[in-house]
């Protein structure tokens, strides 16, 4: 059992659909204040593992707490003010504005005392311009790419305002102009306080923008720690079975991947 003291931890987890496991006796740990990243290859539980810590997955074993209690006891109000998740694949209602699907966000803040607000209308104009949807507010959200719907979530996600924020794939789909926007926001979010979670497949950002990364295949954690130590050529074959070199990233001095080559130039 893992006694670190963290907000959000599952501890001995089993995670199944119906009878197929896809993890067992899995401890997992998300370190206060952390930007944390998940990486590991298709299938392994990556999302599994995040749906289980917001509480979407019921564990078939053992427990998610969140501040010391069990998620599961946790009102649901409450833990959307503390938790937000932006899952991989998400489907928005027919014939919603963008401004309309990131106003949900703000649902968990209202109450029957408590509605829409000039607070509100801020919040979800902030999420807007850091996520660079501002300008298509009006469109409808059937009518956007693949890049800018991705963007629309993460306003949503952003305007929830919680201190917790779990990010399944949020760079999917984007440029590498706005992969960067994105990551550099979320590494904002962490700066201000707050603990991110994020799923990511590309390990040179994961070692440049993660605090804690976490590798996991087969519904284990292989290896979890600061990205230095944990990105070597070792691990990235035994997880993904790539060989590959791992050098100095020029720009930060984190590990970059470079793959090996199915054929190497002559030397000379
Ligand atoms: N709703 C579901 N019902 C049944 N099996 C599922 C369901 N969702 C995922 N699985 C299975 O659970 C395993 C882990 O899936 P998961 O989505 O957690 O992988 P992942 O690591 O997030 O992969 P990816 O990188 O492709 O997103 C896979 O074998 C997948 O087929
Ligand atoms: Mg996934």
């Amino acid at each position: 059992m893992k006694d670190d003291g963290a907000r959000l931890s599952g501890d001995d987890l089993t995670l199944a659909y119906d009878k197929r496991v896809i993890a067992q006796g899995l401890d997992v740990a998300v370190p206060d204040r952390s930007f944390t990243v998940i990486v590991g290859p298709n299938a392994c539980g990556k999302s599994t593992t995040l749906r289980a810590l917001a509480r979407v997955l019921k564990p078939a074993a053992g427990t998610v707490l969140l501040d010391g209690e069990r998620i599961g006891s946790w009102p649901a109000k409450k833990l959307a003010r503390t938790l937000g998740l932006l899952p991989q694949s998400s489907i928005a209602p027919e014939g919603i504005t963008v401004a309309d699907l990131v106003a949900r966000g703000r649902y968990p803040h209202q109450g029957l005392l408590r509605q829409w607000s000039r607070e509100d209308e801020r919040v979800v104009g902030e999420a807007m311009a850091a996520t660079g949807v501002a300008e298509l507010a009006d469109w409808f959200v059937d009518e956007l790419s693949g890049g800018q719907r991705q963007r629309v979530w993460i306003a949503m996600a952003l305007a929830q305002q919680t201190p917790i924020l779990l990010l399944d794939e949020p760079t999917t789909y984007l440029d590498i102009a706005h992969q960067i926007e994105i990551l550099d926001l979320c590494a904002d979010l962490h700066e201000a306080g707050r603990t991110v979670v994020a799923v990511l497949h590309d390990l040179n950002h994961a070692a440049r923008y993660a605090t804690h990364l976490i590798a996991m295949r087969d519904g284990r954690i292989v290896a979890e720690g600061p990205p230095g130590d944990v990105v070597t050529a070792a691990l990235v074959e035994e997880v993904f079975g790539l060989p590959c070199q791992v050098i100095e990233c020029p720009e930060t001095g984190t590990p970059l991947v470079i793959p090996a080559a199915r054929h190497r130039a002559p030397v000379g």
